[in-house]
Parts: structure tokens; sequence; C-alpha cells
């Protein structure tokens, strides 16, 4: 099986996961090289999991040897290295956000469309047997045609459990930019791309009080909304209303609802890779729990880099693309805007649904 050498920069707490998966799960990726800042970070890593090289960022970027750079730095880095690696050649996958703005967001897909290299990026939870299989279910007409949807995410923030929350408070963190990836790439593989966006928002603690440990006490100054709400218009004409919040101590909302003109579909937590999935027809008395039908329920992060590993390989558009991610981009920056000048927003980028994932793969083929 041909492999295609990947360069991992940024070592921290969500790298793990993506190493695990890059490593053990996922037949057509190599880790050939890691990078940290904190190169004790970047040693362990490649102690744990075989890395033949630890290098610099600039080291990979400049590497023969490396075809994709994956970039799982926290947000305020994520468009000055995604810039550096395609400028480098290097096709790229990044952690979400994409960058910081949509101006910065559209420069990446361009500069990738004029070199002609991939550009790809988190979250590809919606490659998971969960939302492939609502993806399924509406393909295959169980709800009919959809109609409108739900999404929440609300909770107290990360300054319980993250080492370093302090980016969850600063430009490009907040609850939309942090959770709303989940949510709103979810809703696009599923209904299409969104045309039309109106958002309130407000900062309702202006400080944070970290209790994770090591920085126990420290107090962060917040300086982004940290409660979201707001509409959304998709081009099939669906209407989605959405919160995203780290304000909210409990609550008993659903992740995401969609209804149709036939029935009801209750989706999984986007932010996993399983379900449980639940369909209650127009005509029936009670929701029914289906099996989620597709492969990857378990935490498969990095099927998304394996996807485009694929279209290296054998050809193709990666489903966890630059489009859909600068989309979704734009639309969480519409829910900003639309707030600080008191009008809707029109959308002026766009993307492909995604195409779905086939039925009966082998664990760690995407084929
Ligand atoms: N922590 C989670 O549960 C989680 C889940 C999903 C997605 N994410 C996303 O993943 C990204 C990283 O989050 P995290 O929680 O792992 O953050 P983190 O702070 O734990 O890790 C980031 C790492 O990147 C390194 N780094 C920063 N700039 C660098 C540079 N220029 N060159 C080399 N290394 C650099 C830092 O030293 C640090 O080790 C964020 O965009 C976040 O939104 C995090």
């Amino acid at each position: 099986m041909e492999k295609v050498k990947i360069g991992l920069i940024g070592c921290g707490t969500i790298s793990d996961i993506y190493l695990q998966n890059l490593t053990h799960t996922f037949v057509n990726t190599e880790v050939y090289a890691c990078a940290d800042l904190n190169q004790d970070k970047a040693k362990e890593a490649a102690e744990k999991y075989g890395i033949k090289h630890t290098w610099t960022a600039d080291e990979i970027i400049a590497s023969e040897e490396i075809q994709i750079v994956v970039n799982l730095t926290t947000p305020k880095d994520h468009f000055q290295i995604c810039r550096q690696a395609l400028e480098g050649g290097k096709h790229v996958y990044v952690e979400k956000p994409l960058s910081l703005s949509p101006e910065q967001g559209s420069e990446l897909v361009k500069l990738a469309e004029e070199k002609g290299l991939l550009l790809g990026g988190a979250p590809d939870t919606f490659l998971g047997a969960g939302l492939q299989t609502c993806r399924k279910l509406i393909d295959d007409g169980f709800i009919g045609e959809p109609l409108s949807a739900t999404a929440f995410m609300v909770n107290h923030g990360h300054e319980s459990w993250h080492p370093a929350p302090e980016f969850y408070y600063k430009k490009g963190g907040g609850p939309m930019y942090d959770m709303g990836p989940y949510y709103l790439t979810a809703l696009v593989s599923l209904l299409g791309p969104a045309e039309l966006v109106s958002g309130m928002t407000r900062t309702s603690f202006k400080q944070r009080t970290i209790t994770s440990e090591p920085l126990f006490g420290q107090i962060i100054d917040v300086e982004v909304p940290t409660h979201i709400a707001g509409t959304i218009q998709f081009r099939s004409g669906a209407i989605a209303s959405m919160i995203t919040s780290f304000d909210v101590w409990s609550s008993t909302l659903p992740h995401i609802e969609i209804y149709g003109t036939l029935g009801t579909l209750l989706v999984p937590d986007p932010n996993t890779f399983g379900g449980p999935i639940r369909l209650r027809p127009a005509q029936g008395s009670e929701f029914m729990e289906i099996p989620a039908v597709h492969q990857y329920a378990e935490n498969s992060r990095g099927i998304g880099i394996s996807d485009m590993a694929d279209c290296l390989i054998h050809g193709g558009t990666p489903r966890a693309n630059g489009q859909i991610t600068n989309h979704v981009l734009e639309i969480m920056h519409a829910f900003h805007s639309s707030a600080d000048s008191r009008r809707y927003v029109e959308l002026t980028s766009t993307c492909e649904q995604p195409q779905p994932l086939p039925y009966g793969l082998v664990n760690g083929h995407l084929r």
C-alpha cells in the first residue's frame, strides 16, 4: 500500500489522536516528521509513535520528502503556517478554524488553486458513521425535503480542563470559531451551502479564571463574544436556528435536529464520529433508533487527511476540502459581522456538498 508522507506541526493536546490514527489506523499515511515550538513535545510524540524525524516547522515545509503538512497549531498561527506551506509546494490540512478571517481563508483557497495543491481542514467528523448515516437517510428521502434545522452547542467553556485555555477567549476563539465548525460542517454536508446569515452576540463574562493545571488561578481577559445566536438560510431554502455559547452552565438542548416534509431526524453530536441517530416519520408515533451503518464510529480524527492522501494516490477532491472549510469560516464570521452591523449578511463563498463515503469500507481504508 502506497503511503503519503506527512509532516505534522503542533504536537499539543489534540495531536495525540491524530498521531494514533495516522500511524495505526489509516493504511495510506506515514507521519515522517513532527515539529513543535516546544522541542520536548515533538520528541515525546516522535518516541511514542515511532516518527523518524523531529524537525522545525521550517524544516518540515522545506523538506523534499513531505507531501502533506498537517497544521495542528492554535488558531492565530493557522494562516501563516498554511500560507508558508502552500508557498513551499506542500498540500495542507489544518485544524479548525481555517484562519482568523474569511479574507485569509479565501487567500489560502486561491493560493492552493494557483499552485495546484490540495487544501483541507478540520473537522472531519462529518465522515464518521453517525453523520454519514444521517446523510444517507436524507439523500434517500426518509424525511422528505429538509425545511429547517436547529443546532445548539452550549457549555461553560474550556478553562476547567484544557492545560492552556487562553486561546479559546482570544481572536479566533469563542464558541463559534471553536465549536461552530463541527455543527456548520455537519449542516453544510447534510443540507448543502448557505447563502444568508443573521446573528446577535454578547460577552457575558469579561474575565475567566483557569481552574485546570498547570495555570490554576490565572485570569483570562475575554476578547471575543461568548454567546452567539442566529439564523442561517441555505441555498436550498432550508433555515437553521443556531446557538453557540460558553456562557451556559447546563442545558437539555439537542445537538442538531433536521425537520423535513416527511419527518424529523435527530443528528448525533457532530463533535463525535458515531450515533445515536433517531428518526420519526410524519405518521410515526415515536422516534426510532437507527443503527449507524457506515464505518468509522470511533474517534477517527485524521480521516480527512487519509482522504486527502487517497486523492493524491488515486485522484479526486478531498471531502474535507478548502472550499467547505472556507465557506464554514465565512458563515462563522457572518454571525459576528451581522451582530456588529445589525443587518443580514449575504455570503460570497460557496462549496459543493461533499461526496458521501461508500458503504462497507474496511477499517483504515477509504475505498
Ligand atoms: N484540544 C482539543 O480538544 C481540540 C479538539 C479539536 C480541535 N482542536 C484544535 O486544534 C488546534 C490545537 O489545539 P490544542 O488543544 O492541541 O492546542 P495546544 O495549545 O495544546 O497545542 C498547540 C501546539 O502547537 C504548538 N505551536 C504553536 N505554534 C507553533 C509554531 N509556529 N510552530 C510549531 N509549533 C507550534 C504549541 O507549542 C503547542 O504545543 C486548535 O486549532 C484547536 O481549535 C483542539
